[in-house]
């Protein structure tokens, strides 16, 4: 019999997260939406239940500690274990602007509030489901970042997000290597640009594509890559 690997994934209740949930659950992982409407995430859960899958919902809002530790010890008071973090949510505020959007605009309250989401609730939420990947000696983090993140091909637009993301992808470098010699692999992706309420309509890729490599990185074998970032399951530079 083989187990059931467990996923969670925030800000799944719509969005490149609620397809990443799908795609996971018809390989057969048993996902749990992160949602910080639990309504809203009930209602993404049942599509894929309705589907002849395994989802459910938890309450997560990742700029707060307390219900990240309350998602997290109810997952795994269901579960007994979490194989799969997908850091998922996160927000783009920067305003009006969008591409042409200035730093010499940027409020400080723009760059706290998204420094807040994409950066602090993936770290609080790694740092809550580590442990238990540790107890396991298995796990599998994936940290939604964004090609407006590379270093290797910073421009102006939206500078607070760029910003988070590429602090997001240092944290991705240091969990890896903190985690370095044990069966979990940590890693960053660019989902491309795809059509979503923050995507917007004219972006190129479907949800379907955007999902299919961190779906990948979710579930990649023991000789598997860590401490990378990917797109369209390539290396991509930093
Ligand atoms: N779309 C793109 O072209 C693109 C490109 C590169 C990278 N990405 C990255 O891919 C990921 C998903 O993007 P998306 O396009 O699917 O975004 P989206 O459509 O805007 O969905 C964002 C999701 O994050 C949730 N969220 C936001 N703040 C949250 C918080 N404080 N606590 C809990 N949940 C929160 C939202 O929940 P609510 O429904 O409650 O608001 C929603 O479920 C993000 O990390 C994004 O930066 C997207």
């Amino acid at each position: 019999m083989t187990m059931t690997r467990v996923a969670l994934i925030s800000g799944a209740n719509r969005g490149i997260g609620f397809e990443i949930a799908r795609q996971l659950a018809r390989k057969g992982v048993a996902v749990v939406i992160g949602s910080r409407d639990l309504d809203k995430g009930r209602a993404a859960a049942q599509l894929i239940v309705d589907e002849g899958f395994t989802a459910e919902a938890v309450q997560l809002e990742i700029t707060d500690n307390t219900s990240i530790l309350a998602a997290v010890g109810t997952v795994v008071q269901r579960h007994g274990r979490i194989d799969i973090l997908v850091n998922n949510a996160a927000i783009l505020v920067d305003g009006p602007g969008g591409f042409k959007s200035s730093l010499f605009d940027l409020q400080a309250e723009t760059a706290r509030q998204t420094f807040e989401t994409n950066l602090l609730g993936p770290l609080r939420l790694t740092q809550a489901v580590v442990p238990i990947m540790q107890r396991q000696r298995y796990g599998r983090i994936v940290n939604l970042s964004s090609g407006a993140g590379q270093l290797s091909d910073m421009r102006i637009g939206f500078p607070a997000y760029r910003m988070s993301k590429t602090a997001l992808n240092a944290l991705t470098r240091i969990t890896a290597a903190e985690l370095a010699g044990v069966d979990i692999k940590v890693n960053a992706v660019c989902p491309g640009w795809v059509r979503t309420d923050m995507g917007g309509a004219e972006a190129e890729r479907p949800v379907e594509i955007g999902a299919e490599t961190p779906v990948w990185l979710a579930v990649l074998p023991e000789n598997g890559p860590t401490g990378g970032f990917f797109r369209d399951q390539r290396p991509i530079p930093w």
